[in-house]
């Protein structure tokens, strides 16, 4: 969830690279690095600083070195592995400072080549996994880099795109991808490799786009791929190429909704032993064992997320869970005994009640974790231990991607948690299984879209809304709520679905829709009776089910089918089309979808 640029041609100064990094800052912006060949030194001289470009800038004003050279390259982090520090900003380089190379991805195998590398002498300044390649590189490098990095990649197991330089071999950009973007971007003076077309739009729109696994060798006036590929035009504005072509950040953090599924269970799923493996709470397992209850907090669209946790918690993992907001638990002076653990859950790591509530209950001195997307935020930092979601950077105000990655990571906790008591090898195996099949089965979903855009078009105008669920998914209409309240300015309410009978139906008419979350579980039966009291009263009905349930039918208006999973993990699939029913409700309602008007990303105020 970088953003990586090299650049070799006639331009003699890393300015132009500066400039397409700028455009890349929406990927990644904890921290900003560049390195240069420069031919009177014959040296490469690097530069990379924790924070925004900014500083990249300021640190490239004070020095003194010579800022001409060719080819550079550049990097924009958001980091994976290892806090936000100068020594972990990219590029990184081996032990002689003879391979430079910037990353974008995740290697997975790391901490085995990098205790080997470090065995055969190799000394590491970062705690990246990305630094192995330069020092597996290095291992191989015998005068020419593309065949060293070939020797080197046949080592590594992960996701990456890299771009890489080498002061013996110069005059040369190698780079190469796997399972991560990068793309050529080429006009008569120059040629750029970058994860991302916007930082080339400006200076062209002849982009080539790299498959797996081909091997890229750039030269001043030339290029060779291992495959001979045509190019394509883009005719996106650089501002479109920042969102990857879609209309907005909302939409496109949907549509990576499968992919932070990945991220999030990559490397983490132990099928064989029906557990995961969650590298964040190794140092305090005994600890994990020991606890009796546990009380989870979040604000906002993550405390559906915690909600959610409660039920997987209390029925999975066999612990009394107990959920409340960062605003509440904090005055309403919790029971708190020594054997709790409190898990704090948010994106940004930086929400003002969720950190007040996580010091309140750090000063009561019991166990604290995180479930963070944003590495090096303050929650990360003040929670004794914890996992990243690895959900990559979240720039539309609505958060989509970041709930599901935080999903997720509950899930898996439940599976660690359960698998140390009571939850049997059958199913911790049912649930990984079931885990790793779940990003196809987003992709399903998200194939749904325009049939989801039609039903918003439909229902755009209707001036209220109910959303309704029981068990797992009464969060989730809780989420669905929230969202078309913040983007699309409707009132809506998320409710129990059994609560309905004692007030809420009251409102109902023919000019009040509501969304109902009846998946095939054990509650369906109970969510088909509340829909027939709807019906019954003229209410019209959009029905969120399970794929193959033709009955549903009969008593809905509109129905959005999701594939069939477990039940502790249909939240996951069936708050996607809901996403899509806000996206596409504001789209409609022409409102300023990424920045809702009163609201800000991350509400650092109380
Ligand atoms: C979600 O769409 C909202 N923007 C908001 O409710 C958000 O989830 C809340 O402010 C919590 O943020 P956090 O996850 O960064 O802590």
């Amino acid at each position: 969830m970088c953003g990586i640029v090299g650049y070799i041609g006639k331009n003699q100064n890393i300015r132009v690279g500066i400039e397409a990094l700028r455009r890349l800052e929406y990927r990644g912006y904890d921290s900003a690095g560049v390195a240069w060949y420069n031919p009177e030194k014959r040296e490469i001289f690097c530069l990379k600083k924790a924070g925004r470009i900014d500083n990249l800038e300021k640190a490239i004003l004070e020095s003194n070195l010579d800022l001409n050279g060719n080819p550079f390259i550049l990097h924009t982090r958001w980091a994976t592995h290892g806090g936000v520090t100068d020594e972990n900003a990219h590029p990184h380089w081996d032990c002689k400072k003879n391979i430079f190379l910037v990353h974008n991805g995740i290697i997975e195998n790391y901490k085995k080549l990098k205790d080997g590398l470090i065995k055969e002498g190799h000394k590491f300044s970062s705690e990246t996994d990305t630094e192995v390649l330069c020092h597996l590189i290095e291992k191989h490098f015998q005068g020419n880099l593309e065949e060293a990095v070939i020797k080197a990649l046949r080592e590594v197991r992960g996701t990456y795109s890299i771009i890489v330089i080498a002061k013996e071999d110069p005059g040369k950009i190698v780079s190469v991808r796997l399972s991560s973007p990068l793309l050529l971007g080429v006009n008569q003076k120059e040629v750029f490799v970058s994860s991302d077309p916007s930082a080339v739009i400006t200076h062209t729109r002849q982009i080539i786009n790299l498959d797996d696994n081909e091997i890229v060798v750039l030269k001043p006036d030339n290029f060779h791929i291992l495959k001979e590929k045509p190019s394509i035009q883009i005719d996106w504005t650089p501002e479109e190429a920042q969102k990857g072509g879609y209309s907005h950040f909302m939409l496109k953090e949907i549509m990576e909704e499968p992919e932070t599924i990945e991220n999030a269970i990559r490397g983490r799923l132990l099928p064989e032993e029906g557990n995961v493996k969650l590298g964040g709470l190794i140092s305090i397992e005994d600890k994990l064992r020991e606890i009796k209850k546990i009380n989870l907090v979040a604000c906002g669209t993550a405390s559906f997320a915690a909600r959610v946790g409660e039920y997987m918690l209390e029925e999975y993992a066999g612990i009394p869970t107990e959920f409340d907001v960062g605003s509440e638990i904090r005055y309403r002076k919790p029971v708190i005994d020594k054997d709790i653990a409190a898990i704090f859950i948010s994106q940004s790591g930086e929400t003002a009640d969720t950190l007040a509530a996580l010091r309140e209950m750090k000063e009561k001195g019991i166990l604290t974790l995180g479930i963070t997307n944003v590495i090096g935020s303050t929650q990360t930092r003040e929670t004794d231990a914890g996992v990243y979601t690895r959900s990559g950077p979240e720039i539309a105000v609505a958060s989509t991607k970041a709930f599901i990655g935080q999903l997720v990571t509950l899930a898996m906790l439940t599976v660690f948690l359960g698998r140390q008591r009571d939850m049997s090898l059958v199913t911790g195996k049912r649930i990984v299984s079931e885990l790793s099949k779940l990003p196809e089965l987003a992709k399903k979903i998200l194939k749904s879209a325009p049939e989801i855009q039609k039903l918003a078009e439909k229902y755009k105008d209707y001036k209220n809304l109910y959303y309704i669920g029981r068990k797992y998914n009464y969060p989730i209409a809780r989420e669905g709520a929230h969202k078309i309240k913040e983007v699309a300015y409707i009132h809506a309410e998320g409710l129990r679905a059994g609560e309905l009978k004692h007030c809420e139906l009251a409102l109902i008419d023919e000019k009040f829709p509501t969304i109902a979350l009846c998946p095939s579980d054990s509650v369906y039966e109970k969510m088909i009776s509340n829909i027939q009291q709807i019906k019954a009263r003229n209410g019209l009905v959009i029905a969120i089910a399970t794929e193959g349930n033709e009955e549903i039918k009969k008593n809905a208006d509109d129905v959005i089918y999701i594939p069939k999973t477990l039940e502790m993990l249909t939240p996951i699939l069936s708050v996607i089309p809901l996403h899509l029913f806000a996206y596409y409700t504001a789209v409609a309602l022409g409102k300023d979808i990424d920045k809702p008007k009163n609201l800000a990303k991350s509400v650092t105020v109380e």
